[in-house]
């Protein structure tokens, strides 16, 4: 068993930092390109014999040490009630999104059937995974769920979900109590079923003030990581955009913080304290860059590291489409070379 993923996150010391890549199961891999070919997003996710497979796409091809279940962060609101569509090339719609209190009270506060599938993925993934590395499952966070469910799809400005926050704080506060406790839930099945440490997406959540995450978000957040404290096993607390936010995020929760390129490795760790792990931070798009020029990059981020325990590489978010696939390779392999013990 490879277990110096696992290792990191608790901050031990390893042979060398441990990699994995958010989004590393995609469309930039021909493999997954051929799945695809054959089934919707969701009849991958939903069909756990294919989303275990997927999973397991980049493990057998690039020296990674963790893989992460094959799902969407989406899925939960689906199972709430709202009607989910992955529109070819135009990204997530959801059909009757939440605009009014009503719709708040609507939402199905699921507690894990309507999910099952997810579970057996997992266990499945566990089986084929033969113990070669760790299996990472993952939910979305309640901001960044809201701003699906509100806005509908994604959004640039998050005009709706600010608006639906500061007109109407009170049904605000009830959709993300909801979400945080459907969250809560559906990660600890995951862990039960074989998930060895969690990830949350709080993808969107840097277009908030720090102001308003402490006020609007941070309670919910940190339901969800106390509730998931008795697990024993890894939190990773992710976000992009997060830089002013970071301090406030470590206090919500998680044993791993997520730092994207936009702040310098040893500035992000430094703001969440050296008694937390951090895992990134690797530009997505330097991926597109010849290899001299990732290798530079890749080297950095370790110097910043300086060979403190507690670092997984990461990139800052997730692979792109269309990003080499020799480069991802290449990234994994550098990341092992330079960090040597
Ligand atoms: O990391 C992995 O390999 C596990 C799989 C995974 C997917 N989605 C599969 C997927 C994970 C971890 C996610 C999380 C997710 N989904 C997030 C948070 C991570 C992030 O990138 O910030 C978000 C915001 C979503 C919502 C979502 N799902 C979006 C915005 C899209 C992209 C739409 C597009 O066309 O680009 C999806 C679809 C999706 N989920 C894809 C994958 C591989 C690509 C769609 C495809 O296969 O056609």
């Amino acid at each position: 068993m490879n277990d110096r993923f696992l290792k990191a996150c608790r901050r031990e010391p390893v042979d060398c930092t441990p990699v994995w890549f958010m989004r590393q199961a995609g469309r930039y891999m021909q493999e997954y390109q051929a799945i695809r070919a054959q089934h919707s997003i969701l009849e991958v996710c939903k069909t756990p014999e294919l989303a275990a497979q997927v999973t397991l796409q980049p493990i057998d091809r690039f020296p990674l040490d963790a893989a992460i279940i094959f799902a969407d962060i989406l899925l939960p609101l689906e199972a709430m009630g709202l009607q989910l569509e992955f529109a070819e090339g135009e990204g997530p719609i959801i059909h009757n999104p939440v605009r009014d209190r009503a719709s708040v009270d609507q939402l199905q506060p699921v507690d894990g059937d309507e999910l099952a599938y997810v579970e057996a993925a997992i266990r499945q993934a566990r089986r084929a995974l033969t113990g070669k590395v760790p299996l990472i499952g993952f939910a979305g966070a309640p901001f960044t769920l809201a701003s699906y469910a509100i806005e509908g799809g994604g959004s640039r400005n998050y005009i709706l979900t600010k608006q639906f926050m500061y007109r109407e704080p009170e049904a605000w506060h009830r959709l993300l109590d909801k979400l945080a406790r459907v969250v809560t839930g559906y990660l600890r099945r995951q862990i039960r079923a074989g998930a060895e440490a969690v990830q949350l997406f709080d993808s969107w959540v840097g277009c908030l003030s720090p102001g308003d995450y402490a006020e609007y978000v941070l309670p919910h957040v940190q339901l969800i990581f106390d509730g998931l404290k008795r697990e024993q096993v890894p939190l990773i607390h992710f976000g992009t955009g997060t830089g002013s936010l970071l301090r406030l995020m470590r206090q919500a929760g998680g044993d791993v913080i997520g730092l994207d390129w936009r702040v310098h490795l040893d500035d992000g760790w430094r703001t969440v304290g050296h008694d937390v792990a951090v895992q990134g931070n690797l530009d997505p798009v330097a991926l597109f860059a010849p290899l001299h020029e990732i290798e530079r990059r890749v080297e950095e981020i370790l110097r910043r590291a300086a060979g403190r325990p507690g670092h997984i590489f990461n990139l800052g978010h997730g692979i792109l489409p269309n990003t080499p696939v020799e480069s991802v390779a290449a990234t994994a392999e550098m990341v092992h070379k330079l960090s040597q013990r």
